[in-house]
């Protein structure tokens, strides 16, 4: 048998049910892999509360996007993958559970030096995080300002940018400040005066801004200190994108993402890949539940601090 996180309505983190089904065969074109990792990510518990709108739930939702696990079953048709082989799966459909069948074009090889936990958080932040700077046009000498700098997708941001050779001026907490500079970034708390902070900061300007927020505050310094909304680009209020005449990325953008963006968010996990085998790029994890503590995951998550990023293991 196979376990698997579901829910059968909209609701807080207590409609996740953890059940058993029987384990998937890896259909034509497709393998099973048996999760070491699952990521969540606050996309997660957005569609599960109904706070971003979905289809209908018709029969139970499997939830999840990111994993990692070893090949266990390979269906016809299939020749690059072989039973044995370790995977991160991008775009899972459903990877909160122990065994998850993902077509060909989801996998990606795993290298040896990288951990599960790893393998499963890059998913999600980091492939946007580095697709949505490359859209701004992040470069060497850029000044960016990034808005939600000690998140998942903050700490992947900071440490591209900072690698391409821009300033990264990113908000965050106290608390997390010392690791952001680690990492790269000129850390700014936000809150009241947050704009003359960044000033102070950034005493050239800023050229580029990342939201990885969507407070009304991040918006609203960004319009104060940038001219040109076209140097702005927001992840989270992507449904207010066309009318504030910034860019958006998903993040509830009715506008899908291009082409040339998906594969921008395909090419980040062959380059992060590589970056981790070298030592050159760090993913914080906050901390890992078993599968049955999904809830207490989302809880935390929801919490909007969760200090990087948070797995499950099945
Ligand atoms: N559009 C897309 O394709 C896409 C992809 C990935 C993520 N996202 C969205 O991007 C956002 C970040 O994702 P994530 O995975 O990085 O989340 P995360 O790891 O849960 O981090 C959330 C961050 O928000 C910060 N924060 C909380 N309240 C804040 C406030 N009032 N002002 C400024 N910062 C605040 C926290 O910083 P402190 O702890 O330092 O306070 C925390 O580090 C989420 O809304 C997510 O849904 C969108």
């Amino acid at each position: 048998m196979a376990t698997v996180v579901q829910y059968e309505r909209f609701g807080g983190p207590e409609v996740l049910e953890v059940v058993e089904v029987p384990t998937p065969d890896a259909p034509p074109g497709a393998v099973v892999v048996a999760v070491k990792a699952a990521g969540v990510n606050p996309i997660d518990a957005k569609l599960r509360s109904g706070a971003r709108a979905s289809s209908e739930i018709t029969e139970p939702r499997r939830v999840g996007s990111d994993a990692a696990g070893v090949v266990v079953d390979v269906g016809d048709r299939v020749s690059d993958w072989s039973i044995g082989d370790e995977v991160v799966v991008r775009n899972a459909d459903g990877a909160y559970a122990s065994h998850v069948v993902a077509r060909e074009d989801q996998l990606v090889r795993k290298p040896a030096s990288v951990s599960w936990e790893v393998a499963a958080a890059i998913g999600v932040p980091v492939s946007t995080a580095y697709q949505a700077l490359r859209s701004l046009g992040v470069t060497d000498g850029t000044t960016l300002l990034l808005h939600g700098g000690s998140g998942s997708v903050g700490r992947a941001a900071i440490q591209f940018a900072h690698r391409w050779g821009a300033t990264v001026i990113a908000t965050a907490a106290e608390n997390n400040h010392e690791r952001l500079r680690e990492l790269g970034a000129i850390p700014v708390a936000y809150g009241g005066g947050l704009a003359d902070r960044i000033r102070a900061a950034a005493p050239g300007g800023i050229d580029r801004v990342l939201d990885a927020v969507g407070t009304g505050e991040a918006l609203e310094t960004s319009f104060e200190l940038v001219a040109d909304r076209d140097h702005i680009g927001t992840l989270v209020v992507g449904a207010r994108a066309a009318e504030l005449g910034i860019h958006a990325w998903s993040g509830g953008n009715p506008v899908p993402l291009t082409a040339e963006e998906r594969r921008l968010r395909a090419e980040a996990y062959d380059v992060v890949l590589d970056l981790l085998e070298r030592g050159e790029f760090q993913i914080d994890i906050a901390r890992s539940f078993p599968l049955a503590e999904v809830a207490e995951a989302h809880r935390l998550v929801e919490g909007g601090h969760p200090g990087g990023k948070v797995l499950l293991i099945p």
